[in-house]
């Protein structure tokens, strides 16, 4: 076993862990972070997706021990003083989801390719996207939940007041 010292969601944790442990099982298993779902464990879904020190990775392909010393944010650390994120807002607004199972990965790797890129284009919203699959085959309501949540953040950021653009992203091609 392995002492490891990680932040996950604000919140300093101090635990043993085998060094086979992969994040996403230490983050259910061990902290009940369960909000991080588990779809394929090769790498390929995205369902896992969190961050490392601010970056999307998928917590499937992370171990527990490389997040030593590091910070981790999930989807259950997306949310504000009660205030969902401006992302998890667009998904609900824009009914982005359907069963839901790939969400949480969905809205973590949304965040990371906007923090990159405020004003994407569809195309690089689905290129961002392309390492997340839907099963549901949703992508139209979440590439347009994308656009709504970009146009709410730069908004924000500009402190304009400006609304979203909701027309730009009611003309997102599916
Ligand atoms: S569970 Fe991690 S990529 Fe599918
Ligand atoms: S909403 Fe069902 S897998 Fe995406």
């Amino acid at each position: 076993m392995t002492r490891i010292h990680v932040t996950v969601d604000g919140v300093a944790y101090s635990d043993e862990v085998e060094p086979r442990t992969l994040l996403v099982h230490y983050l259910r298993q061990s902290l009940g972070k369960t909000g991080t779902v588990v779809g394929c464990d090769t790498s390929n879904c995205g369902a896992c997706t969190v961050h490392l020190d601010g970056v999307s990775v998928k917590s499937c392909n992370v171990l527990a021990v490389q997040a030593d010393g590091h910070e981790v944010t999930t989807i259950e650390g997306l949310a504000e003083d009660g205030q969902l994120h401006p992302v998890q807002q667009a998904f609900h607004e824009c009914h982005a989801l359907q069963c839901g199972y790939c969400t949480p990965g969905m809205i973590m790797q949304a965040c990371d390719v906007l923090k990159d890129n405020p004003d994407p284009t569809e195309a690089e919203i689905r290129e961002g996207l392309e390492g997340n699959l839907c099963r549901c085959t949703g992508y139209h309501n979440i590439v347009k939940a994308v656009q709504q949540a970009a146009g709410q953040m730069r908004s924000a950021s500009s402190g304009s007041g400006e609304t979203a653009d909701a027309t730009e992203a009611a003309e997102v091609s599916a």
